[in-house]
């Protein structure tokens, strides 16, 4: 079942995302070649701590940190370690945060120093790629109407859309229905209303769109080591169109 949100319920949920876009925000600075994917994420949970909300991850059947922090072929669920980031890579920060019951979920993928061209384009267009998913979203309009814009625009651009893993629906649970994958076709699956509030999260791959897991039971990368890109954010659908809740 999808959910329709009340107006207090929204009122949270914008609270919530805006949580998670400032976290964003204040992380960004410091994302520099040295420090340690452990010291970001600490910097993450106390940063929403500090803002009267808690991060959504940790404990998240039973994940070990507090955000996802994915490097270069890391596609999602990367965990915080001793590992440093180094100049030229690409990181992905997944954030989540829980205020008063209602969660904000959003992704985002940063340069490291200098990046390479390949990088830059990835980046660019996974950015893109969120956002050609964001423009067809308004009352009435199908799961499937998003998918496929993501993945005729990813499609367009070479990236191989990562498939394993999908956007969801956001409340007083991190995710709920419906499922939102990176790929389609119009006019088909769960129907989507005003009030209804979904994180849209395009994975893209600068290789094939094949992933495995890695031994620790949560890092996926790519099946050929190539980089991935992952932006996300969860919206708010209108009559008209849409809201960003998780905002920067
Ligand atoms: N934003 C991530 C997702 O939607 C949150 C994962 S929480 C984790 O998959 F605990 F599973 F890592
Ligand atoms: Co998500």
């Amino acid at each position: 079942m999808i959910s329709i949100k009340s107006e207090r319920e929204i009122e949270l949920l914008r609270i919530a995302g805006s949580i998670v876009g400032e976290t964003h925000n204040y992380l960004k600075q410091y994302l520099k070649p040295g420090i340690t994917t452990k010291e970001i994420d600490e910097l993450a949970r106390d940063f929403i701590i500090s803002k009267g909300a808690t991060p959504s991850c940790y404990h998240y059947e039973g994940y070990p940190a507090n955000i996802c922090i994915s490097v270069n072929d890391e596609v999602v669920h990367g965990i915080a370690s001793k590992r440093k980031l180094k100049d030229g890579d690409i990181v992905t920060l997944d954030i989540c945060a829980c205020y008063k019951g209602y969660h904000g979920d959003s992704a985002w993928t940063y340069a490291v120093g200098n990046i390479s061209d390949e990088k830059k384009y990835l980046m660019e267009h996974t950015e893109k790629a969120l956002f050609e998913g964001l423009s067809v979203i308004k009352n009435g309009i199908h799961v499937g109407d998003i998918g496929y814009a993501v993945e005729q625009y990813a499609l367009a651009h070479h990236l191989g859309v990562v498939k394993e893993l999908v956007g969801h629906g956001v409340g007083n649970q991190l995710h709920e229905d419906p499922e939102v994958p990176n790929y389609g076709h119009k006019g088909t699956g769960p129907l989507l209303k005003s009030g209804m509030v979904i994180a849209v999260e395009p994975m893209l791959n600068l290789g094939t769109a094949d992933v495995y897991l890695l031994d620790d039971d949560w890092t996926v990368v790519t099946a050929d080591g190539e980089p991935s890109a992952h932006f996300e954010h969860t919206i708010l659908i209108t009559d008209d169109g849409y809201e960003i809740l998780t905002k920067r």
